[in-house]
């Protein structure tokens, strides 16, 4: 368990709030370094759509909605889902996209969890990807996997399908496509290594991040993978926007 370091105060030593221009260039110039970056200290009534809007086009979640809910549903505790109880295992979001995965993924707290658990974790991939050998990286890049949803957006009625490499270059950057359950392969020892090595680092190297009511985190989704740890409080909740890198002020890749 490591501690965040990404960290950016939505007001200053003076309890003043910080212009939304600067909040948002300290918190972007932080997402480039780190890869994510968590927001504190942010006033009721801030603006969370017009601070997202900063970063690109909003991409609709499962069902449609722009601003998605991540809180306990009724009746999912027993599959692999976000909306209930339990742990996810490290991924990144959008491999059951046709096309694109989102650039950034931005989650806000309404309600933390009280108790133990409850918290985002993530971890830069980019050292993972360095420490392969040439053949491993370019397996990943050139070998076409089959990818399929959750098992509660399954349930829930959305089947969906995908072809994709686990690594992506693309003209605005590398994509990292990951998942421990839903990446189907057979006998892919690479694939098969890769899944236990990651998900083995991932125990050492990722950042744990506690929310505080309010409280933004957003990272770039091409290059961290995410898990949660389990909670209690079914009141925990957050809220979620999924943001592609066109359409804002910054659309540049690394
Ligand atoms: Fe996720």
């Amino acid at each position: 368990m490591n501690s965040p370091i990404s960290i950016v105060s939505a007001i200053d030593f003076n309890d003043e709030p910080i212009p939304l221009e600067n909040l948002h260039a300290t918190a972007q110039s932080l997402l480039e370094e780190h890869g994510y970056v968590q927001v504190v200290n942010i006033p009721d009534g801030f603006d969370y759509i017009r601070f997202g809007r900063r970063l690109g086009s909003f991409v609709p979640n499962y069902g449609g909605a722009v601003v998605g809910n991540v809180r306990p549903e009724p009746g999912m505790d027993d599959v692999y889902h976000a909306g209930n109880h339990q742990p996810l295992t490290p991924h990144t979001e959008g491999y059951d996209f046709k096309h694109l995965p989102p650039r950034y993924i931005m989650l806000w707290c309404v309600v933390p969890a009280e108790g133990d658990g409850g918290e985002t974790t993530l971890a830069l991939t980019q050292p993972w990807i360095d420490a392969l050998d040439d053949t491993s990286r370019e397996h990943l890049l050139k070998t076409v996997y089959a990818w399929k949803t959750t098992e509660g957006i399954q349930r829930q009625g959305l089947d969906l399908r995908t072809e994709h490499p686990i690594l992506e270059d693309t003209g605005s950057g590398r994509i990292v496509r990951f998942s421990c359950n839903n990446l189907l392969h057979e006998n892919d020892v690479i694939a098969t290594t890769l899944q236990h090595d990651w998900q083995s680092r991932y125990q050492s190297d990722s950042v744990w991040v506690r929310y505080a009511q309010n409280d933004i985190l957003l990272w770039d989704n091409w290059r961290v993978l995410h898990a949660r740890n389990a909670f209690q409080d079914s009141r925990r909740h957050l809220r979620r926007l999924q943001i592609s890198a066109s359409g804002g002020l910054q659309g540049r890749a690394r």
